[in-house]
């Protein structure tokens, strides 16, 4: 009897390798592990083996059904529903990753700062508006309405491309992102989507600035612009105070002070009352500027002055990220040291 159960383990096993494909597999389960199948046959001839040699015949009879369903097993998955990828590892698409995801990186505390300004702005119903980095000094200067002889248009405070003295449209990095006012406005009339406008346009800016702790070549600015019938300079302040509690707390302290830009009339400078360091008292930190959109402006654009009003306001991303997180020094945020960026 053992001799015949190791024989029909090896015939088993060699069918079984030999079954290509499901449904031979299928087969040859029922013709051997199947309720009339060979194994069940062998089974019932145990009562027939003498009685001393039982214990023996059973347990070879339990290790060939182990033998056959393992195997049985492992041909099914080989041979699956005959696609390729059955026979490779299972993938479970569904299994969390074990990759740390700080590994992977993330966005630089400038990039996420901007996002949640855009994210604050947007549920005010502010919409993003881009424009370029290399500009000329119409959009930069001349339709925001700042004369030639403005300090701000000396070449020795931009970074020119063309020579402003032997070009007429002399193209430079942008100083600021008001530029981005002129060009909404004259595209929304271009397309005839606006006026009303509602934007805000985050990006960068450069100015040939020495660097020292609250002073960099390059750095980011957030415009924002709204023009429609009727805007008011309480507008303009219920929204910056709306912006300042919602980003930074409701506890937030702002203030605007009068000042002067070519652009706005009249102007304010926007402040916030700020700790930069645990150790100093929370002072007032300038944020950026605001103001009522001046109708020269509006003229600049092609928009008629006597029906469009509107407010503008532009601050610096660097200081409200140092606000934000208490960061003493605006050269720690282009360092990259990663000993500072992943405090953050
Ligand atoms: N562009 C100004 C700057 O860079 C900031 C500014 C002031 C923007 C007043 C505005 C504004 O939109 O209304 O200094």
């Amino acid at each position: 009897m053992l001799e015949q159960l190791e024989q029909t383990e090896k015939g088993a096993l060699a069918e079984l390798s030999a079954a290509a494909d499901a449904a031979a597999v299928e087969a040859w389960r029922l013709a051997y592990l199947g309720a009339s199948g060979k194994l069940r046959a062998l089974m019932s001839g145990l009562k027939d083996v003498p009685k001393d040699q039982k214990p023996a015949v059973g347990a070879r009879l339990n290790s060939l059904k182990n033998a056959l369903e393992a195997a049985h097993a492992a041909r099914k998955e080989q041979v699956g529903a005959g696609a390729p990828v059955a026979a490779g590892p299972m993938i479970d698409m569904t299994e969390p990753g074990l990759i740390d995801s700080r590994a992977l990186g993330r966005a630089h505390i400038i990039s996420r700062v901007r996002d949640e300004l855009v994210e604050v702005f947007a549920r005010m119903g502010f919409e993003v508006a881009d424009g370029p980095e290399l500009e000329d000094d119409e959009h930069n200067f001349v339709k925001l309405n700042i004369p030639p002889e403005h300090p701000a248009r000396d070449p020795i405070d931009n970074f020119y491309v063309d020579d402003p003295s032997r070009h007429s449209l002399p193209r430079m990095l942008r100083s600021q992102t008001s530029t981005v006012q002129i060009r909404t406005m004259e595209d929304a009339i271009k397309r005839g989507w606006g006026p009303p406008i509602k934007i805000v346009a985050p990006g960068r800016v450069y100015r040939p600035d020495t660097v020292d702790a609250t002073h960099s070549f390059m750095f980011h600015q957030i415009e924002g612009l709204y023009v429609d019938r009727g805007v008011t300079m309480s507008e303009l302040k219920s929204t910056l105070l709306h912006f300042a509690r919602a980003y930074f707390g409701k506890d937030a302290e702002v203030r605007l002070r009068p000042s002067f830009f070519p652009f706005t009339e009249p102007s304010a400078e926007f402040d916030m009352k700020i700790r930069l360091r645990p150790d100093q008292p929370a002072r007032w930190i300038e944020l950026g500027g605001c103001g009522m959109v001046d109708p020269a402006v509006f003229e600049a654009c092609g928009l008629d002055p006597e029906i469009w009003t509107g407010f503008a306001f532009g601050f610096g991303i660097e200081r409200i990220a140092m606000g934000k997180y208490g960061i003493p020094d605006i050269r720690m945020l282009f360092e990259n040291d990663l000993r500072f960026l992943e405090q953050l």
